[in-house]
């Protein structure tokens, strides 16, 4: 194991789960656990996920859908980007149900499921304003007399998706949500039952129960951060990266760091190096904006991030080799969750979490262990 690791607390992440369940009191959850369960572990969150009642997943790709049916995860699984025909065998071959949004695409989905004396589960994407996937509501009447003919598909889902229900002003959430709702009495008037209307991502989830429909679409929520600046579930992150010092000097006056040197001590200081770099997600932007922890204090990232390095000035501190480093996560009194280096990348949390490349480690660990885990991490010797 290296001495960069994301540990992961998977109480937590149960805790989040039961805190969204509550909340949205009986309604269906789909998890979202694309984009390796925003960086946290597809396979180990999916099943937790699993375990605790989510009725169904969401990935972004089929791949994604794949290596869950692979590790044996037997949940309904949705496939949220649009297929491509040649993935009909796929979807088909590891049951992954799949959105909708192009009527010569379902042709070939239909075509294939027949052929396989199956039937492929699809949800109708409608896009209400997102522009990104889905047919226009107008098109919705033409879309389901074809699928009435369609043998092999099987209707099961109706959805879109809010482009802002993390701004302030849900104006253009309401513009959405109406035009949704008109779709899903039209299509019950067509005398299709759909079991699964959804809507609703974190932020909508948290903040508008109207939109909860019969399914909820939680992502960031679950890996316990907050999906807007106003009201709060009391979720917590349940992901920390952590490393060591693995190398250690002292600079004088006008001595550079890193690549370009693009920082140059002004006064006697002590550096010290994080094998940790851009090739792990801990972007190249943050060099010179970041901070980390060390003993509990938060110290500046400095000069440019390497491909697997960092540089830290820790000023006078006696820090030494081996001495644990907090990229994200707590320390002592300290804290830096994925809001605060998202702004230091002038991002996004879920860009920081799910950019955490598959390079780091995944330590996975219950509430009580993670004292143990970190006793480890102190303990394990430095690696030079
Ligand atoms: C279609 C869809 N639904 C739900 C989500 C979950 O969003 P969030 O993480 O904001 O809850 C996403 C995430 O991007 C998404 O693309």
């Amino acid at each position: 194991m290296r001495a960069t690791v994301a540990v992961v607390d998977t109480e937590q992440l149960r805790q989040n789960f039961r805190i969204v369940q509550e909340y949205v009191a009986g309604r269906a959850i789909l998890a979202v656990v694309k984009a390796n369960a925003y960086g946290h572990g597809l396979i180990e969150c999916a099943e937790i996920f699993r375990q605790e009642g989510a009725a169904m997943l969401g990935v972004a790709y089929v791949q994604e859908g794949i290596q869950l049916r692979q590790a044996g995860n037997p949940a309904p699984i949705l496939v949220l980007t649009p297929p491509q025909p040649e993935e009909a065998a796929l979807y088909c071959q590891f049951e992954l149900q799949a959105v909708a949004c192009s009527l010569s695409v379902m042709e070939h989905f239909a075509a294939e499921a027949r052929r396989r004396g199956v039937r492929i589960r699809i949800h109708l994407a409608v896009d209400t304003g997102m522009h990104r996937e889905g047919i226009e509501p107008a098109a919705v009447e033409g879309f389901l007399e074809r699928l009435r003919e369609l043998e092999g598909l099987e209707l099961v889902g109706l959805w879109t998706h809010f482009a802002s229900a993390d701004e302030p002003d849900a104006s253009f959430l309401w513009t959405q949500w109406r035009q949704f709702q008109e779709v899903v009495q039209r299509v019950r008037r067509a005398g299709f039952s759909v079991p699964y209307i959804h809507a609703a991502n974190s932020a909508a989830l948290v903040r508008f129960p109207e939109t909860w429909a019969t399914l909820v679409r939680p992502g960031i929520v679950l890996y316990g951060y907050q999906p807007w600046e106003g009201e709060r579930l009391p979720v917590r992150p349940a992901l920390q990266v952590k490393s060591r010092v693995v190398d250690c000097r002292r600079l004088r006056p006008g001595d550079g760091v890193s690549y370009h040197r693009f920082y140059v001590a002004e006064r006697e200081t002590t550096v010290v190096t994080v094998p940790i770099g851009y090739a792990d997600g801990y972007r190249y932007s943050l060099g010179g904006r970041a901070v980390c922890l060390i003993h509990g204090k938060r110290f500046p990232v400095v000069g440019a991030v390497c491909m697997d390095e960092i540089v830290v000035d820790v000023g006078d501190e006696p820090v030494q080799i081996g001495d644990e480093v907090v990229l994200l996560g707590e320390q002592g009194a300290e804290a830096i969750w994925a809001d605060e280096l998202a702004c230091w990348m002038r991002s996004i949390p879920y860009e920081v979490l799910s950019g955490l490349s598959i390079r780091v480690p995944r330590l996975y660990v219950g509430t009580e262990q993670l004292y143990d885990a970190d006793e480890q991490l102190q303990s394990a010797p430095a690696r030079v």
